[in-house]
């Protein structure tokens, strides 16, 4: 077998895995109000036992309402939820994979709103990212905790779990403890690394004190803090054997907390894959459980080769499971071009949780948190009457209706009047580091060649032509078209758009001055600077669009600065002359030299066929931008559904 030591088995005091790899806990917010297991989460966790991975741990579980980190985060902290919890071990089991419910506390990393009481934590010190203010824990409270976590524990294990998994990272109480950042207690619980170390190995002795010797405890620590004045590997590698021998049967060793710059634990698609495993195996070196490596490890060869090497016993992949439950199958029976990757945009997971407060799901896989509901699986034909689907437009949106078409059963044809298919994933993915949003339209075209539907290129489709060869149904796909401001200059021939730059339509001269500071404008200026470019941004709105508390937000502003470009906001356009750009700032005026501008300021819909789809009573629906200018998430969720529903 290609990877053979991703697929051998491996034990864990007695918990017997059938590979190395690992889901690792993904918050998800399926979960009911009351804290209980949903049959939607219990739907989504099963399809990626299904999809062939050895371990599953469960989002986090709280040990104690006031632990909780978001409003519908599952809990285990009383008896009643023990049947609720017990729904997951038995879907697992069926599917062959174990299961490791992971105990939680969210300490001051919450908001009232989700726990319903003043958030608790080592000390008073409010969350930086979050800024709500919280309580010191008094030593009872720290007493009853700790208890919580054995307690929860036990409980996981009587509903029928494999192991739990200690969350023992990424800024929650525990870290808070360990953290010289968080805690700044003069007591038996803070002032040194011995007492900061104390609640962590207390609650590691609880947990191990109730379920008994022989349930597998895992604990997940992140090695290093990566903030100023946190802790580093150095602490952790002096802990964790202490861990192990306070109880714990297997080290997950992630990374970084809330506040490191650029959101490491959940690394962004500027971060290398692997970027963490040298912190698992300073610390495996350490210890004699198993560890556990993370961080932007999606293709099996990588996993394959940190085994290898000796840099993990066995290794996660979180966000890879979202994109496609059922890699694990794949990379055991060699269909590599099969797997839809994870791109590490984090939009459609980690953002739409914690900045839309919206369930996650993942931006390129429109199932992803809706198993419950789409029963019938791929392939198997839903479509009550076979149609004859015309799917106008190979972006994004139309691709993706097109494969959900195809899957119902229908006849699909897909028209697409460029030369290539993608849409505006063509410029999307030129900006460093975005290559691999392209892989997607790769993959897609894959499987719908695989069930044998064309996507006819350099073929557009007129109103003309509808009335001759009227289809049964048509999936209107057709995207936007950028807009520019009425500024006095608009129009001259040095005036381009983004997407013409990006796709290389046009050859930029420097200097650029580019309007708009969004996404397009922001990637459009690091593509330009890394060709060496002088380039500048010009945004009217005062704060910036893209803001910095997401990863790539953050890299973006970073590496403009860096590479020398200007950005400038609550700037105003007035006109565009020979050479320069005229704006105002702060009430003043002010020019900034200028042989291309390129305008990034937004879309329109391009849906002239509407008028001809209804007077032809064609039976249609819209899809994607043609609905209103958005991002990929909706234009592929939205396609994905209409697929199946038409
Ligand atoms: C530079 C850039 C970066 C971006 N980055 C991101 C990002 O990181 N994340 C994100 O979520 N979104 C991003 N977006 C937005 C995202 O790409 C769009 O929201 C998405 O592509 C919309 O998909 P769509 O299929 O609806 O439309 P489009 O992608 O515009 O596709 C429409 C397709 O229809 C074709 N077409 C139009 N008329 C006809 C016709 N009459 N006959 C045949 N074919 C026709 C077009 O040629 C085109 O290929 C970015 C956009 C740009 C420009
Ligand atoms: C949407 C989302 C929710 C997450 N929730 C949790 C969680 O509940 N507990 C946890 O320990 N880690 C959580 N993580 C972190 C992941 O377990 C994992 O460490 C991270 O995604 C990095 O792995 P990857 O690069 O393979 O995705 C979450 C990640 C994402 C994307
Ligand atoms: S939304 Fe982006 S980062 Fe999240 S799982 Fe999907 S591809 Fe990966």
């Amino acid at each position: 077998m290609k990877y053979s030591r991703l697929f051998s088995p491996i034990e864990i005091n007695g918990m017997v895995l059938r590979n190395r790899s690992v889901m690792p806990a993904i918050g998800t917010a399926y979960g009911n109000m009351d804290s209980t297991v949903s049959e939607r989460y219990v739907r989504f966790l099963a399809a990626r036992a299904r999809g062939g991975t050895g371990l599953i741990v469960t989002e986090v579980c709280a040990v104690t309402p006031r632990g909780k980190g978001f409003p519908n985060e599952i809990g285990a902290w009383s008896d009643d939820f023990i049947p609720s919890l017990a729904m997951i071990p038995e879907a697992l089991h069926k599917e062959g994979a174990c299961a490791a419910l992971q105990l939680h506390h969210a300490g001051r990393e919450t908001t009232e709103f989700a726990t319903g009481a003043m958030p608790e934590a080592p000390s008073a010190i409010p969350s930086v990212i979050l800024q709500q203010p919280c309580e010191e824990m008094s030593l009872d409270r720290i007493a009853v905790v700790v208890d919580a976590y054995g307690k929860a524990a036990l409980r996981a294990k009587q509903a029928g779990f494999d192991a739990v998994e200690i969350h023992g990272a990424h800024g929650y109480l525990i870290t808070q403890f360990m953290s010289p950042f968080s805690n700044r207690r003069q007591d038996a619980y803070g002032g040194t690394d011995e007492k900061r170390a104390r609640f962590a190995l207390e609650t590691v002795e609880s947990v191990r004190g109730c379920v008994g010797k022989d349930f597998p405890v895992i604990i997940r620590v992140s090695g290093d803090e990566m903030i100023r004045g946190g802790y580093d590997l150095q602490f952790m590698k002096w802990l964790a054997p202490q861990l192990v021998a306070a109880g714990v049967d297997a080290i997950h060793v992630s990374v970084g907390v809330y506040s490191t710059p650029g959101n490491l634990t959940i690394a962004s698609m500027e971060t290398e894959p692997g970027f963490n495993l040298f912190r698992a195996r300073a610390v495996k070196e350490l210890v004699d459980v198993p560890v556990i490596g993370v961080g932007r490890i999606n293709r099996p060869e990588q996993a394959e080769e940190a085994l290898a090497n000796g840099d993990a016993d066995l290794i996660s992949f979180g966000r890879q499971h979202l994109t496609d439950p059922d890699f694990m199958n794949k990379a055991r029976s060699g269909d590599l071009d099969d797997i839809r990757w994870c791109v590490a945009c984090n939009q459609g997971c980690i953002e739409r949780l914690t900045f839309e407060m919206k369930s996650a799901t993942c931006t390129f896989n429109p199932v992803c948190g809706r198993e419950f509901k789409e029963t019938a699986a791929a392939g198997t034909g839903s479509a009550g009457a076979r149609k004859k689907v015309w799917v106008i437009g190979a972006g994004p949106a139309g691709l993706s209706a097109a494969l959900a078409a195809a899957e119902a059963g229908h006849e699909v044809e897909v028209f697409e009047k460029g030369a290539r298919p993608g849409g505006q994933l063509l410029p999307a993915s030129a900006p460093p580091h975005k290559d691999a949003f392209l892989g997607w339209v790769d993959w897609i075209v894959r499987q719908l060649d695989k069930r044998g539907v064309k996507v006819r290129l350099d073929d557009e489709v007129s109103a003309g032509r509808l009335q001759e060869n009227t289809p049964d149904a048509v999936i209107l796909a057709t995207g936007s078209y950028p807009v520019a401001a009425p500024i006095p200059g608009i129009g001259s021939t040095y005036v381009v758009d983004a997407r013409d730059v990006l796709t290389g339509k046009v050859n930029v001269t420097g200097p650029a001055v580019i309007l708009g500071a969004g996404y397009v404008g922001m990637e459009t200026a690091e593509f330009l600077l890394v060709k060496g470019v002088k380039t500048s941004v010009i945004e009217m709105l005062a704060r910036p669009p893209v803001g910095k508390e997401t990863a790539h937000g953050y890299w973006l502003h970073k590496r403009i600065r860096e590479a020398g470009g200007r950005l400038m906001f609550g700037a105003t356009v007035k006109n565009i002359g020979n050479d320069t750009v005229d704006f105002t700032q702060q009430g003043q005026d002010m020019s900034e030299p200028a042989a291309t501008v390129i305008t990034a300021m937004g879309a329109r819909p391009l849906n002239s066929l509407e008028e001809s789809l209804k007077s032809l009573k064609v039976p249609y629906v819209t899809v994607g931008d043609v609905k209103s200018p958005r991002r990929l998430l909706e234009a592929i969720h939205e396609g994905h559904r209409a697929g199946r529903e038409i």
